[in-house]
């Protein structure tokens, strides 16, 4: 018998309550994972959206303890070097771990200098020596944005990579933004004991209501997220969630 998806949606009045809302989710999954399990393992977004609740965990709560059992992967990132204006790594780096006591050992980059084969691959050794290496890595956490096409990490609609269910890592060319990525794939998005899709901004109210207005689901690599043991939290703003009022009148 399906599990009936557990999800929930907040809508914030702006781009800032929706980071600060975040991280406050951010930071009671990390206590309550090493509480239960000594250890917090996290993916982190690409994108601009969570920007803010990465300056808002570097900053407001760069002195909590749970730091040091941290331990920072991502859904996915661009094939370039670590400093490169477009890396995924880089953003995260400058506004979270650049001010924050985690052990180096902790941050399980996506090697973007690689080429996109070798970078997946070696991710996911990284993966499973973190992980184990039977069954599914299973990340306490694992943050999400949203594509105007319904694209996650780097899955993208109508990709080979977003019905992938052997690799837990691959290369992708992305055909939008004509570069390579290395993107988690969905089955390991799928065993996550909670996502956290951050989507802000007007440009993303049509796909928003797309799936969670109309159910429009299987259409997009989003909307195929369902963890089957875990939960899904989406944290819109009001622009971003302005066809869901459409949808709803
Ligand atoms: C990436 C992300 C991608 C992103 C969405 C939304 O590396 O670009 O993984 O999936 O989350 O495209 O991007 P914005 O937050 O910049 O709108």
């Amino acid at each position: 018998m399906e599990t009936a998806l557990k999800e929930d949606i907040w809508i914030f009045p702006d781009f800032d309550s929706l980071g600060f809302a975040g991280a406050e989710l951010f930071m009671a999954a990390a206590d309550q994972a090493i509480v239960s399990q000594g250890r917090f393992s996290v993916a982190l977004s690409g994108g601009t959206t969570p920007l803010g609740l990465y300056h808002i965990l570097g900053t407001a709560y760069h002195g909590r303890s749970a730091w040091k059992q941290t331990h920072l992967f991502w859904a996915d990132e661009r094939c370039v070097p670590r400093d490169h204006v477009l890396s995924n790594y880089r953003l995260a780096y400058e506004q979270m771990i650049s001010r924050l006591t985690i052990p180096q050992q902790h941050v399980h980059r996506i090697k973007g200098e690689l080429t996109p084969e070798e970078a997946a691959n070696a991710y996911e050794e990284d993966l499973k020596r973190h992980m184990g290496e039977k069954g599914l890595p299973r990340f306490d956490l694992i943050l999400l944005g949203l594509g105007e096409d319904g694209h996650t990490a780097s899955l993208y609609p109508g990709s080979a990579s977003s019905s992938e269910t052997e690799h837990l890592a691959l290369p992708v060319f992305s055909e939008t933004t004509m570069n390579w990525r290395v993107t988690l794939t969905l089955p390991v998005l799928n065993n996550a004991l909670r996502i956290v899709f951050l989507v802000s901004g007007s440009s993303k109210s049509g796909i928003v209501r797309e799936i969670l207005g109309q159910g429009r689901r299987d259409r997009y690599p989003a909307g195929r997220v369902a963890p089957s043991q875990g939960s899904i939290t989406w944290l819109l703003d009001k622009d971003a969630a302005s066809g869901l009022e459409e949808s709803a009148s």
